[in-house]
């Protein structure tokens, strides 16, 4: 990390299939072996906070806590540009302190409602969440670690801008096709493989049925030019 970096140390965490896909066409996304799920709760409990997708939290309904393993809860965080978290969600549960970004696009009921959940809501961004503002926003809170669990959008915005600094991601033997299913990273995409986001293999390791491959992020060349 950087001497002056002002934003939370991000490392992206996925489990995909061989064909990369991170949800089936169903909506399925439990991929990852058990042995998997208990590495991904160990991480949980060694980082600040993790943040996903309202997309997520819609498709899946995460808890997004440490129960597999003992140790304490992340902050949960959720990028929410409309504020359409259901007020029913796992994550508004109570059960670990949740914070939801929206945009000035959301409506102030929907706010009030939330905020009456428990959650801190941080108005951030005109259309969308203004991400690079909302990391700078989240290192103000003490947030120094940051697991951010997906999805596809989400994952795509945060590498863009050049906001992750590592990328673990589990295959899992499985292949399950499907042109509508979500894949690790989505959004417009680069045109050229040399103008994608360069990241160096830092790990290979065998975890239960899957595979864990580690990266550094170490270039990130369109997302300079694009702010
Ligand atoms: N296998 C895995 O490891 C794994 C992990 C997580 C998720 N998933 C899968 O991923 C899928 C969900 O992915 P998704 O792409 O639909 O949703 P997502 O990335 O979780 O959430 C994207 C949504 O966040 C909101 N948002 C607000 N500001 C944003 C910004 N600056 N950048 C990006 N998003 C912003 C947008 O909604 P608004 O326009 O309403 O603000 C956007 O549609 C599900 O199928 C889920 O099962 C799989």
């Amino acid at each position: 990390m950087g001497a002056q970096m002002t934003r939370p140390y991000v490392i992206l965490n996925a489990a995909m299939t061989l064909d990369g896909k991170i949800a089936t066409t169903g909506g399925d996304s439990k991929i990852s072996c058990k042995k998997d799920l208990d590495r991904l709760h160990r991480l949980r409990s060694e980082v600040d906070a993790v943040m996903v997708g309202v997309g997520t939290v819609l498709a899946d309904d995460p808890s997004l806590t440490v129960r597999r393993v003992h140790g304490k809860n992340p902050i949960r965080v959720i990028v929410d540009g409309e504020a359409k978290t259901p007020q029913h969600a796992k994550v508004l549960d109570g059960s670990a302190p949740t914070i939801l970004a929206v945009s000035s696009r959301a409506r102030k009921e929907k706010i009030r409602k939330l905020r009456s959940s428990g959650a801190k809501i941080v108005v951030m961004g005109g259309v969308k969440v203004d991400l690079p503002k909302f990391m700078k926003e989240l290192y103000s809170m003490g947030i120094r670690k940051l697991l951010l669990e997906g999805g596809s959008t989400l994952n795509w915005e945060m590498l863009k801008n050049g906001l992750v600094d590592e990328v673990r991601v589990t295959i899992a033997p499985w292949i399950v096709g499907g042109k509508k299913a979500r894949s690790l990273v989505e959004g417009l995409g680069f045109p050229k493989v040399r103008n994608g986001i360069r990241v160096r293999l830092t790990k290979v390791e065998r975890v239960g049925t899957d595979l864990l491959l580690a990266y550094k992020v170490v270039g990130v060349r369109d997302a300079q030019k694009t702010r």
